[in-house]
């Protein structure tokens, strides 16, 4: 079985603040530092650091040779990876003092991925294997139905939620990862009971991970319903914490973990992921996690 992740690849502009800014409002940032990030490349990055060997399908721009530097020292492989003569993307990430985010999104070259080099992509993936995707790529319900037709294993976190998740056809997806937020988005629930519920309705085919911050996490397998209570750290930046959680999640299902062990564990890495700075800085090895 091969791991195919087809998701963005950002560089993160994270400023120190007081509060997050309000409308209207002027404000100095402490400090400011670039890291690599994007919700596709943090999934990578812990995939791989949890021992998972992942193709990390996605565009960078001209200026993206430090998002391809991140992915080779984190042995990710990118021998798919397409490179265009335009600007990457980027986030702007502002962090207030109890460690809560606020980001603004600039798609750049995640959003120009075409039909062509999403088929290109595609054709080297067959029946079984597992392809892990976000919403931070444009053509996602083409790769979606692509994927589906290739009978590959469709592993969606539907984040950000935006109108392109309604042009999908998300009946074709084996495990949802989400948040209470995307959750809510999906089923007009907001109690996280009522969320699983409606879920295992409209997707009667799919297993659901809810994850609730630190509130813990549910893992919905057909009838079972799993819960894991998050780990209490000291939280510093929450950037990166749910892409932590994703890629250990996927990783657990691929080594055969069980559904317990895998909440724990995936569990355990976002704690620490909460507990540093930055997106990719802050994912941890599996050694630190299985300590
Ligand atoms: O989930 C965190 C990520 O969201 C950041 O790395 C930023 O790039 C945005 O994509």
């Amino acid at each position: 079985m091969r791991v195919l992740n087809f998701g963005s690849l950002n560089y993160d502009y994270v400023y120190a603040v007081d509060h997050i800014s309000l409308p209207g409002e002027t404000l100095s940032s402490k400090s400011m530092k670039v890291y690599c990030g994007g919700k596709g490349l943090n999934q990578s990055v812990a995939l791989a650091r949890a021992g998972v060997h992942v193709y990390h399908a996605g565009t960078v721009g001209s200026d993206g040779d430090k998002l391809v530097s991140v992915s080779v020292d984190n042995e990710i492989d990118i021998s798919l990876l397409r490179r265009i003569d335009e600007v990457s993307g980027h986030a702007i990430i502002q962090v207030d003092r109890s460690g809560q985010n606020s980001i603004l999104l600039h798609g750049g070259a995640n959003m120009l991925q075409t039909r062509d080099y999403v088929d290109k992509v595609l054709s080297h993936f067959n029946e079984g294997d597992i392809i892990l995707l976000q919403n931070e790529i444009n053509l996602l319900d083409y790769i979606i139905t692509k994927s589906y037709e290739r009978k590959l294993i469709i592993i969606l976190n539907p984040s950000p939620y935006n109108s392109q998740l309604s042009e999908c056809n998300l009946d074709m997806v084996s495990v949802f990862i989400l948040n209470e937020i995307e959750g809510n988005y999906l089923t007009e629930e907001s109690n996280p009971g009522n969320i699983l519920e409606k879920m295992r309705k409209i997707y009667t085919n799919a297993d659901i991970v809810l994850t609730l911050g630190d509130k813990g996490a549910y893992y919905m397998q057909g009838q079972e319903i799993y819960y894991q209570e998050a780990f209490r750290v000291v939280a510093v930046d929450t950037t990166g914490a749910g892409d932590t959680f994703t890629g250990y999640f996927v990783s657990g299902l691929i080594q055969g973990l069980t559904p317990a062990e895998n909440l724990r564990r995936s569990a355990k890495a976002a704690a620490m992921a909460v507990s540093r700075s930055g997106a990719t800085t802050s994912i941890p090895m599996s050694c630190e996690v299985d300590y």
